[in-house]
């Protein structure tokens, strides 16, 4: 149980249409009874192409709107295929996704990273920096390398980390079902949170309404980023339901 602020953060990744949106008004509804509403952000990240109609159909409740990533432009510019934040904040996202491994997967290096982070603070998008090892650096124990180097370039001359939380999503757990052990779940938080003061630090991957019993125990987790279950309105709302029980 956790009398704490919480951020809950859907991911939907490639998924969802117009049709989709339907779904949201039950989470609406659900927020407004819930007793522990107040002590809760709910931020959710469609596709793109949701993003100005989500923010239509949320308008007047808890929940705000992020994008998944961005291009590091601040102005426009022939890059076919891209989105910049301005494009995004016009939109109506208030916040952005950034460093998701599945983006690192496909190419996206540190720096680059790090030039969005700027381009999107700037624009005024707060940003969900998205750390975590692959499963072969876990084995070779080089955890807290990778997370320090990925921290240490990622937020490279950025100073003000007001508009920035941290995802921590070891790279093996996502759309596992496997979860790192408490004890080194703590351990690693701790360590990331040691790193960059004052910063508020979720946890992501395979994140369910089963393991969040466990998940919700450690105490130093300020939220949870949610992939695959949170395209289940019912999942996603007993996540945040048991977060407080
Ligand atoms: P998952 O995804 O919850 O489906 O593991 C989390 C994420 O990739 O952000």
């Amino acid at each position: 149980m956790t009398n704490k602020y919480m951020y809950f953060i859907a991911n939907w990744k490639m998924f969802g249409g117009l049709s989709t949106l339907n779904s949201l008004s039950k989470v609406i509804k659900f927020l407004k009874i819930f007793k522990n509403s107040n002590k809760t952000k709910i931020i959710y990240c469609p596709p793109s192409t949701l993003i100005n109609p989500m923010s239509k159909k949320v308008m007047n409740s808890k929940i705000q709107v992020g994008a998944q990533n961005c291009h590091e432009s601040l102005t426009y510019g022939a890059s076919t295929g891209s989105i910049n934040p301005m494009m995004l904040k016009n939109a109506g996202a208030k916040y952005v996704i950034l460093g998701h491994s599945e983006n690192r997967e496909s190419g996206e290096t540190d720096k680059l990273i790090n030039a969005k982070i700027k381009s999107a603070t700037k624009s005024g998008l707060k940003v969900i920096f998205c750390i975590g090892e692959t499963l072969v650096q876990k084995r070779k124990k080089i955890t807290k390398k990778i997370l320090s180097k990925q921290i240490t370039l990622g937020l490279q001359k950025i100073n003000k980390k007001k508009n920035i939380v941290i995802a921590y999503e070891p790279v093996w757990s996502i759309g596992t079902g496997i979860i790192p052990k408490p004890d080194d779940l703590f351990d690693t938080i701790n360590f990331i949170k040691k790193k960059v003061r004052n910063i508020k630090v979720l946890y992501g991957g395979s994140v369910n309404p089963k393991n969040i019993n466990e998940l919700k125990l450690i105490k130093n987790i300020d939220g949870f980023l949610v992939g695959g279950a949170s395209q289940d309105h019912k999942k996603f709302i007993d996540i945040i339901k048991k977060t407080y029980n």
